[in-house]
């Protein structure tokens, strides 16, 4: 990135190229959603960053308003796969859905970007497949190692892509799991995607959906690492741009709701799948190209805003004790863009280590490992994991029983006890 202070205001659609936007949200100034920090640092020079989203009237992507250098993002972080039983179970279905309907199996060549912890590539190696992680993280590259899966330090492009073909081989598979939406340079994926794959190969993308995020007002899913969320609709004319065609889409709930997409070269085998026009046709018919849709999401946004420290701040004033589920990158949104800190929310539990003993950013709220909720037991746990709610409260019905209660900030702020039709969400 060129500008001097790691941010710069997004002009041209990265998709197609138009410069008409609909304003959509303003979330103010606030700090990466994954920067953890040390609790001995000094906070005063934290810095924050311009976080708002906007919809390209002509091709219907959502972007964000501003890009921060991937540099300051990726090089350390402190986002490790969810070992969660959800993930775990999603990754084998990913693993096997792909397998199935792509004809792989044995010796087939899998390329992952965003890789991380190599997680998702095991479940391609255990089936007898060859894998190759990309990930720019310095810090995951020795788990994936002692994971068993290789992996490449480096941000993907249309040179690495090359690369990779010409030293190792073309891939039958490149797979990117909530990765795609992270990348500016687009044209510079579907290139470097299309000089790596097969004839035959496909590219497999998942993402939060669009029509997910509209439906339950997941603003949370808005942070500085997410640039695009999308469509069917828009990715396939982003990669009609480029030789390919989207030939398959799944739906799946995993983080609130996503999007299996696959494309492959426009003039290869793969027939086109009726799914694929379904879920078009679905997107017009939810008003996805309907300004009138946006302000409806903006202004339920507001009230979520309004409504949640409201909530917390009346539950503490009756002299409840609050703590926080989870300490995701989507709960960094929801507590800096609502104000909630420290005198709502006294600390949050969260089993990644890498966050464990750090504060958040912007709220410095501590986070502790999940033992400490056992020994200080909070009335109520903010559900800031919300899109674990039913693995979560299945693990909790210990707390649930003595009388906790959960918080759910989305799709509405609500207070949700043991046997609430709202708990299953
Ligand atoms: P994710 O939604 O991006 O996967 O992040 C989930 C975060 O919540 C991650 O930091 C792990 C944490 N978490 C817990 O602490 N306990 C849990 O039971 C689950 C499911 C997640
Ligand atoms: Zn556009």
């Amino acid at each position: 990135m060129n500008t001097a202070d790691g941010v710069r205001r997004v002009t041209a659609c990265r998709v197609c190229g138009a410069d008409d936007w609909l304003p959509v949200v303003d979330l103010g100034s606030v700090p990466l959603a994954n920067n953890y920090l040390d609790p001995a640092a000094s906070y005063a020079d934290e810095r924050t960053f311009p976080l708002g989203a906007q919809s390209c009237r002509s091709c219907r992507l959502m972007s964000l308003t501003h890009v921060v250098d991937p540099e300051l993002l990726y090089r350390d972080y402190a986002y490790v796969t969810s070992e969660s039983v959800t993930i775990t179970r999603h990754m084998r279905w990913v693993a096997e859905l792909l397998g199935t309907r792509f004809g792989l199996g044995p010796g087939s060549f899998v390329v992952e970007l965003g890789s991380n912890t190599g997680q998702q590539l095991v479940e391609f190696q255990r089936a007898g497949m060859r894998g190759l992680g990309v990930d720019p993280a310095r810090n995951l590259a020795g788990r994936a190692a002692a994971n068993g899966v290789q992996t490449l330090v480096e941000f993907f492009d249309a040179d690495l892509g090359r690369r990779i073909a010409r030293e190792r081989g073309h891939a039958d598979l490149v797979l990117g799991r909530h990765v795609f939406g992270h990348v500016d340079d687009l044209a510079g994926l579907a290139e470097g995607v299309r000089e790596l794959l097969s004839p035959r190969g496909v590219f497999a993308i998942e993402v939060p959906y669009l029509l997910d995020l509209l439906d339950q007002t997941a603003f949370d899913t808005i942070y500085h690492e997410h640039l695009s969320y999308l469509c069917v609709s828009t990715m396939a004319t982003l990669f009609a741009r480029f030789g390919l065609r989207v030939v398959d889409v799944e739906r799946t709930a995993v983080h609130g709701g996503s999007v299996v997409v696959v494309v492959a070269r426009a003039e290869g085998p793969w027939p086109t799948r009726p799914s694929v026009d379904r879920l078009v046709e679905l997107e017009r018919a939810a008003g996805v190209f309907d300004d009138g849709t946006y302000g409806h999401f903006s202004r339920r946004v507001a009230l979520i805003r309004a409504e949640l420290p409201q909530l917390l701040r009346d539950l503490r004033a009756g002299g409840a004790t609050i703590a926080g589920y989870g300490a995701p990158a989507k709960g960094n949104t929801v507590l800096t863009t609502c104000g909630i800190g420290r005198d709502e929310v006294s600390f949050c539990i969260d089993t990644t280590d890498l966050k464990q003993g750090k504060v958040l950013p912007g709220s410095h709220i501590p986070v502790e490992v999940p033992a400490h909720a056992r020994a200080n037991p909070p009335d109520y746990f903010l559900l800031l994991a919300w899109n674990y709610t039913d693995e979560i409260v299945r693990r909790e019905r210990e707390f649930l029983a003595g009388g906790g209660r959960f918080i759910r900030p989305i799709p509405h702020p609500a207070v949700v006890a043991a046997g609430d039709s709202a708990m299953a969400g």
